[in-house]
This record gives structure tokens, sequence and C-alpha cells, in this order.
């Protein structure tokens, strides 16, 4: 059996350069796959909102619902770090209601770590967590609960002067004590900049392959809506496909009178 996943080991994996796996999560039994499979960190992101309870960004997604699927994934979870996200409004009013919510997390939903989005200007959020002993994970470049401000969900840190900033608030997220951080969206040489100029592993999304690790999301991955395709998403199965065709067949057998089977069959 290979050892819990820890911070002590994540640090260890950046050191040897060998890859991270982040695969979010949602329910009990996707996580006993997950971590059966051999994710380094089951995630429970505020993707929750546009993948699992129908909203159209992850703006609506409260910390009553992030606690409630973070529970259920704690119970599939026995090999992997648990991580949760911090929704919208949860971090971003003061340090002490951000302790307070990531106190949540970890208490009522079992998670081992946190993540939250924004660079410099949340240091001082990362550091109250830290300094209370809750690891915290970054989240830089295209940071979704701002996709208002941003103008969609499209590719951050293209010009120099944002890429400049993108460095700073990653070596500001470092500093503050957060143990590795999310790139979402930037220019693989970006990512391949930050991934050099920080201590702590980088987890990319579509941010090309120099990061420390790679996080996906659970439904792009396995493919739960047919007709939702990402550029950075490769689909390793069509699971959507399966359902949609074996429902299909689970409703004519039963106008057919097929399903149940007779007494004789
Ligand atoms: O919530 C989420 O799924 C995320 C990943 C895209 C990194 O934040």
């Amino acid at each position: 059996m290979e050892p819990r996943v820890t911070l002590p080991l994540l640090q260890k994996k950046k050191e040897r350069g060998e890859k991270i796996v982040v695969i979010t999560c949602y329910d009990y039994p996707s996580a006993l796959l997950l971590d059966r499979a051999g994710a380094d960190i089951v995630f429970v992101g505020d993707s929750l909102g546009d993948n699992v309870l129908g909203y159209d960004t992850t703006l609506p997604v409260t910390m009553d619902e992030m606690v409630h699927h973070t529970k259920a994934v704690r119970r599939g979870v026995h090999h992997a770090m648990l991580l949760a996200d911090m929704p919208f409004l949860s971090y971003q009013i003061s340090p002490e209601e951000a302790l307070r919510n990531a106190g949540r997390l970890m208490q009522e939903g079992g998670a081992e770590a946190v993540k939250l989005e924004g660079g410099a200007v949340v240091a001082p959020v990362v550091e109250r967590l830290v300094s209370a002993g809750i690891p915290v994970m970054g989240h830089l470049g295209l940071t979704p609960q701002s996709v208002h401000q941003l103008g969609g969900y499209r590719v951050q840190g293209r010009s120099q002067t944002d890429a400049d900033r993108l460095v700073a608030d990653a070596k500001a997220l470092a500093d503050a004590g957060a143990f590795s951080m999310v790139l979402e969206m930037i220019p693989a040489e970006l990512a391949k900049r930050i991934t050099e100029s920080v201590p702590v592993p980088t987890i990319g999304i579509g941010a090309g392959p120099h990061c420390d690790g790679q996080v996906q999301v659970f439904h792009d991955l396995f493919g739960l809506y047919p007709d939702r395709r990402f550029k950075h998403n490769r689909r390793y199965a069509e699971v959507g496909q399966t359902i949609l065709e074996a429902a299909r067949e689970f409703v004519c057998e039963v106008r057919a009178g097929q399903f149940p089977p007779g007494p004789n069959a």
C-alpha cells in the first residue's frame, strides 16, 4: 500500500520531478474510484456549481453546498489528499471569516487542505489560515470566481505586464505559506517561468506541460457532458454517451415488456 499523500510528499514530488495528479470530485462513488486509481489529490472544486448543481458559473455555490459534498467525498478517500475549494465570498470579506469557513471545510467536511483564488491581494488571508495550521493552495491565471471582471473564460497573462504580475502573485502566495498553486489557462512558457520561480508545486490546467502537476475536472475527463468540449481537455472515457445509450435501452425494454424478465427467462 502506498503511503498517504501529505504536504511533504507533494513537496518531494516537485523536487524529484514527479508529476502530481489532481482530479475534481463531488460525490462518494467517484471518490472511491479516483482514490483507487491513485490520484494524489482528490479535489472538491467549486466547479461543483457548473458540473453537478446546474449553475452557469461557480458564483452561486455556497459554503453549505461545499461542506455537504466534501463530507460525501471524505467517506470515499483513504489514500489521496482531500482538498476543498473556498467558494465565492467565503474568504474575501475578512481573514477571520476566511478562517471560520476554512475551519468548516476541515472540521465538518473532513478536508485536509483548502484552495482559494487570487494573488498578492489574498496573501494576508493565506497567512492567517496557514498560521492556524490550515494548508492552503492558491489559484492564479483564469480565476473563475472573477469571470465577470475578466470578461469570460479566456487565457490570462499574455502581455508582458500581466505575465510579470502573475509571477509576482505566485511569489506572494508562496511567501504567504501556500503549499501549492493552480495555474489556470496561461501560456505554457509563463507557467514554466512561474514553476521555476516558486519553491512549491504548481498544478496546471490549460497551462501546458511544464507545471509540477495537472488538474482536470471529473466531468471533462470522463465525458459526462457529451456536447461540452474544452481545448485543454482530453477525454479518457465517454461515460455520458454510455449512460445515454444504456438508459435508452432500459426505456425500450421496459416499454416492450422485456424487463423484468418473465418467470421462464
Ligand atoms: O473548481 C475547480 O474545478 C477548479 C479547477 C478548475 C482548478 O478550481
